[in-house]
């Protein structure tokens, strides 16, 4: 019987495992680049947590299982429930704000389709116990910090900024019922990804009132703030939450990323949790899905027992990313998937043990060092020896090394060096 890989997943041999290390080792040096400090959490957690505040999207997306004490666990489909219980734990004890980033594996039983699997990587960033918009912008400003460092430009991609606040205040002048809201949050987030007509039914079911749904769909058009006032009145709470987004947009042109940024009426977000700002940052030429997502979550730490404190992020994944990087031919590939310093050859068996016992003794001195299991030809050897990026040859054959000396090639050179044995050994072991 063949086994295959699972739908959905993905299988990281070493080139495609470099693309990942590229991708997560820019993601860890601007989270650090930007004060945020790593942390983790489990793999898995109990299925209730996913139930309490994600969303109905992401509780039908779940992987759950039941442990034999009868537990209902869930893989998790996301970081940010964990990081509220991990604060909320230790609320006391840390620092604040709380700075912190992850670049969790995370499982969502979702239908696989371009840029979205059922397994991918997601690099968070939060910024808990900071409420006004500082906080918002340095998480948008790290995102495109990370996404301006890898090449993207802002005719490539755009953070799309709104606010639920805002949107909230704007249904509520309109009639909208409070208890009615979440749910009208998941059909607006859907707005840019399924088509035109199927949004107008979805809207329709919710709005009974013709009037009252024509002034959504109208809102849901506008092109800017100022273009607000004109479809729905102006609350004082609208006009709070409409001030705040005026802010935001002035402190990230001030931080220098103003032309990655715009407002974007129809990024609502699919997430129960949020309360404040929300952005996504999408692709400006195809019909990707976002490249990530995040938000304010002021309530996220209360609802899970914890003081009512308040809180920031966004996560981005590995997936539609990485189809960006290829696109715009961002990949510094090929990647080496491995690098040497040293890679020893011994050309006949006679030598198989002591090019063992140079590779083990660099090693030992930190060097990184591998040996040939073959005594074919030199040619051949030290083509393998490029391929793996050494850096030195150390050749060992009866009519190289002489006279306790040791053939040492460069590889970028191509300059030949022969050492007495001691004479390397000092040079290695000493620095
Ligand atoms: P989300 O919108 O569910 O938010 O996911 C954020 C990002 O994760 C998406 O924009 C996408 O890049 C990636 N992603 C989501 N689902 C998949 C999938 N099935 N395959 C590949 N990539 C995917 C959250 O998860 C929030 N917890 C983010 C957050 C952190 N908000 C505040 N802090």
């Amino acid at each position: 019987m063949k086994i295959q890989s699972v739908k959905g997943t993905r299988d990281f041999y070493p080139p495609l495992m470099a693309v990942r290390n590229f991708i997560m080792d820019g993601w860890k040096a601007v989270s650090r680049r930007n004060g945020f400090e790593e942390y983790d959490g489990p793999i898995f957690e109990y299925l209730q947590m996913y139930q309490v505040k994600s969303g109905d999207e992401i509780v039908e997306q779940l992987f759950h299982l039941t442990d034999r004490g009868g537990r209902e666990l869930a893989i998790r489909p996301e970081i940010t429930p964990t990081l509220a219980r991990m604060v909320n734990e230790q609320i006391n004890a840390l620092p604040r704000p709380v700075k912190w980033f992850s670049m969790p594996r995370l499982c969502r039983a979702e239908r696989p389709q371009k840029g979205r699997l059922r397994e991918f990587f997601q690099w968070n960033l939060d910024i808990i116990g900071i409420s006004d918009c500082r906080a918002d912008a340095e998480v948008i400003f790290a995102t495109i910090n990370y996404l301006r460092s890898v090449g993207f430009k802002p005719a490539d991609i755009a953070a799309k900024i709104s606010s639920r606040k805002m949107l909230a205040a704007l249904l509520l002048a309109l009639g909208v019922q409070p208890d009615r809201l979440t749910a009208l949050y998941t059909i607006l987030d859907k707005k840019a990804k399924i088509p035109s007509e199927a949004f107008a039914e979805l809207l329709a079911v919710q709005i009974t009132d013709p009037a009252v749904l024509q002034k959504i769909q109208a809102l849901m058009s506008v092109e800017s703030l100022d273009g607000i006032g004109s479809i729905v009145p102006m609350t004082p709470d609208a006009q709070s939450a409409l001030d705040e987004l005026k802010t935001l947009f002035e402190l990230l042109a001030a931080m220098g990323i103003g032309d990655y940024c715009r407002f974007d009426i129809a990024i609502v977000r699919g997430l129960a949790y949020y309360t404040g700002m929300v952005f996504e940052v999408h692709d400006l030429c195809g019909d990707l899905r976002a490249v990530c997502g995040g938000g304010r979550y002021d309530n996220l730490l209360r609802d899970f027992g914890g003081p009512a404190v308040s809180a920031v992020g966004m996560g981005m994944g590995d997936c539609v990313l990485e189809i960006l990087l290829r696109e715009k031919d961002l990949l510094p590939e090929p990647f080496a998937t491995r690098c040497l310093d040293y890679f020893i050859v011994p050309l006949d068996p006679a030598h198989e043990q002591t090019a063992v016992q140079i590779a083990a003794r660099l090693r030992l001195a930190g060097r990184s060092a591998d040996f040939s299991y073959k005594t074919s030809g030199l040619a051949k050897q030290l083509k393998f020896a490029t391929a793996s990026n050494a850096r030195f040859c150390v050749i060992l054959g009866d009519e190289f090394a002489r006279d306790g000396r040791l053939v040492i090639k460069d590889l970028t050179s191509g300059q030949q060096t022969t050492p007495t044995a001691d004479e390397f050994w000092a040079s290695i072991e000493s620095a």
